[in-house]
């Protein structure tokens, strides 16, 4: 049996605690990916060890090559070599394009694109020596849909969505599956800032008429994780609840 360990970008919250714990569940040996909070990765570390299968917390900044170089190192110097990897850390700033700074395009450009390609190119490294892998990219129902005010966040999940299928396809043939997601609605800190009418507009909209739970999303995850899902690639499945259906 090929070594389990996962990389979870953005582990120490949100859905990339949820993505963790779920993978935990499922026997893998998770590295949670923080950039700021150790206090929350270690949080995400307790639930791990809950869940069955206690894992490693790495500092990984996406945005910094030298750091997702390091962390991946890391990873595999501690757990032994990275079979799965969860892009999930991301940003969004809402704002129309005619007002939009373009400091803050090139953030969300290299938060949520050029972080996913560099751990994309990390990982595939110690995936084609081991000849299996596993790569979930979260993108967005935003990157199917679109959405005024949303033009930057959704062209990185677009892009996303882009490299998933590219990537697919030149790895596939090496036994490593690339996927993507594409959650509707979740409560977490990235929609936290939501107005109360702006959220009710979101649910109205999704034919389930409510936010994902992160564990619904999370199981989705550990589904395109595990070796049941071998024959899934380059697929982009939306978790939305039928908002994009
Ligand atoms: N919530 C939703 O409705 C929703 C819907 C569809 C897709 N998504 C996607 O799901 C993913 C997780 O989002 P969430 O809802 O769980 O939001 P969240 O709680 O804000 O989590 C975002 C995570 O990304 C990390 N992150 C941001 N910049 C980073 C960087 N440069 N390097 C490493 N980590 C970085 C954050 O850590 P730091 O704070 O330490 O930087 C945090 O752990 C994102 O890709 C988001 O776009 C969310």
């Amino acid at each position: 049996m090929t070594s389990k360990v996962a990389v979870v970008t953005g582990g120490s919250r949100g859905i990339g605690r949820a993505c963790a714990v779920a993978l935990a569940e499922a026997g893998w040996t998770v590295a949670v990916g923080y950039r700021t909070s150790e206090h929350d990765a270690k949080e995400t570390l307790d639930a791990l060890e809950a869940a069955g299968t206690p894992g490693i917390a790495v500092t990984l900044d996406v945005c910094d090559e030298a750091s997702v170089a390091e962390a991946f190192r890391r990873v595999s110097e501690e757990a032994g070599p990275v079979t799965g990897l969860v892009n999930n850390a991301g940003m969004s700033r809402d704002g129309l394009l005619l007002r939009y700074p373009v400091e803050v395009l090139d953030a969300t450009l290299a938060t949520n694109l050029r972080g996913a390609f560099l751990c994309c190119r990390a990982a595939l490294r110690g995936m084609l020596r081991e000849r299996w892998g596993r790569i979930v990219n979260m993108s967005s129902a935003v990157a199917l849909h679109g959405n005024a005010g949303q033009t930057v966040y959704a062209a990185t999940k677009a892009g996303l969505v882009g490299l998933t299928r590219s990537l697919a396809r030149e790895v596939g043939a090496k036994g490593i599956t690339v996927n993507a997601l594409c959650p509707g609605l979740l409560d977490t800190q990235m929609t936290s800032h939501l107005t109360e009418e702006a959220r009710a507009y979101y649910v109205d909209q999704t034919p389930l008429q409510r936010p994902a739970h992160l564990e619904e999303v999370a199981a989705v995850v550990r589904f395109l994780m595990s070796e049941e899902a071998s024959y899934v690639n380059g697929a982009v499945i939306p978790v939305d609840g039928g908002l994009t259906a």
